[in-house]
């Protein structure tokens, strides 16, 4: 009996062994199957910094910090030249940036750097900044204010007519709808402000979207040249006028004496 259990206790010590062993193999098994599968994990890790720092530099590129004003000051000197230190530019010939909202200046220097605006001097002054670089220098801009210009008074009544209800029969939209009543634009849809800009600048881009040209060929980017077709060079000379001569609330009353 003894002899029996001694036999049998080595039997099931044995099995016991075997179920230790097994147990340790499938732990081993677990081990050895942890790291195959640890592996790719790790690999994933590794190279998830690597992966991320691309897709950080193309994230920064979509998700970058709002403009930094100070920041933009520094980076828009070279600007003043022709948009004026402060953006109110001498020749009309180039645009005000004052008061320009930061998301359109954005734009538009994305547009000119990608050619879908095509001018050959801001192609080269597009060129060279970063999307950082715009917001900075779009922040700038945006905090100054435009200086008043002149409406010509015999085309402010057909202008203004214009601009606040547009032309329903030949299918003109009111300006004011978008670029709201005194010019100030809508900054979160990227209409611009066009308040006192320079009556020879916006002439000369409604003429160019009436003759066919385009900032490149998104939605957003149809929209003016599809109005632009339907003024005729009357109408374009009037709002342009008017345009320049459209001043924001504040300075509302010295314009209209
Ligand atoms: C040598 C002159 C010159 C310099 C310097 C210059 N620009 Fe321009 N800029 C122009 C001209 C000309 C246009 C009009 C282009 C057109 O008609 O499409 C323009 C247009 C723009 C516009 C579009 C404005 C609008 O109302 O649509 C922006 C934004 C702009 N410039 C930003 C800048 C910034 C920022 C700098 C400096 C980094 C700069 N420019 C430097 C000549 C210049
Ligand atoms: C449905 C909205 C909408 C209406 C209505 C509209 N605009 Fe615009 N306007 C835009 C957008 C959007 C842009 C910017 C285009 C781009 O970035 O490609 C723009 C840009 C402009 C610019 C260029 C400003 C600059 O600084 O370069 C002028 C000038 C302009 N519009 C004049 C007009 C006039 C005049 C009318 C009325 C006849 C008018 N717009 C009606 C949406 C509109």
């Amino acid at each position: 009996m003894s002899f029996r259990s001694a036999g049998f206790r080595p039997a099931v010590l044995g099995s016991a062994i075997a179920l230790v062993f097994a147990l340790s193999a499938s732990v081993v098994t677990a081990q050895d199957a942890q790291p195959k599968t640890a592996a790719p994990a790790a690999a994933t890790t590794a190279a998830t910094p690597a992966s991320t720092a691309p897709a950080a530099a193309a994230g920064a590129e979509v998700a970058v910090k709002p403009g930094d004003a100070t920041a933009g000051q520094a980076k828009a000197a070279v600007c003043g030249a022709c948009h004026g230190m402060d953006g109110n530019s001498s020749d009309a010939q180039y645009p005000k940036l004052a008061g320009q909202s930061e998301q359109y200046i954005v734009r538009q220097l994305t547009d000119f750097k990608a050619s879908k605006r095509q001018n050959p001097i801001m192609l080269g002054m597009a060129t060279p900044l970063s999307t950082q670089d715009m917001h900075d220098v779009g922040a700038y801009f945006a905090s100054k204010t435009p200086l008043p210009g002149v409406a010509d008074q015999a085309l402010v009544e057909k202008g203004e007519t214009l601009f606040r209800q547009g032309d329903s029969t030949r299918g003109i939209p009111a300006c004011m709808a978008c670029h709201s009543i005194d010019g100030r634009g809508n900054p979160g849809a990227m209409y611009p402000q066009l308040t006192s800009q320079h009556a020879q600048y916006i002439q000369a881009t409604l003429k160019a979207w009436h003759d066919g040209t385009t900032w490149g060929d998104d939605a957003h980017a149809q929209i003016m040249p599809t109005i632009a077709k339907k003024l005729d060079a009357d109408d374009i000379a009037a709002l342009s006028s008017y345009i320049e001569g459209l001043h924001s609330a504040d300075t509302q009353p010295a314009a209209t004496p």
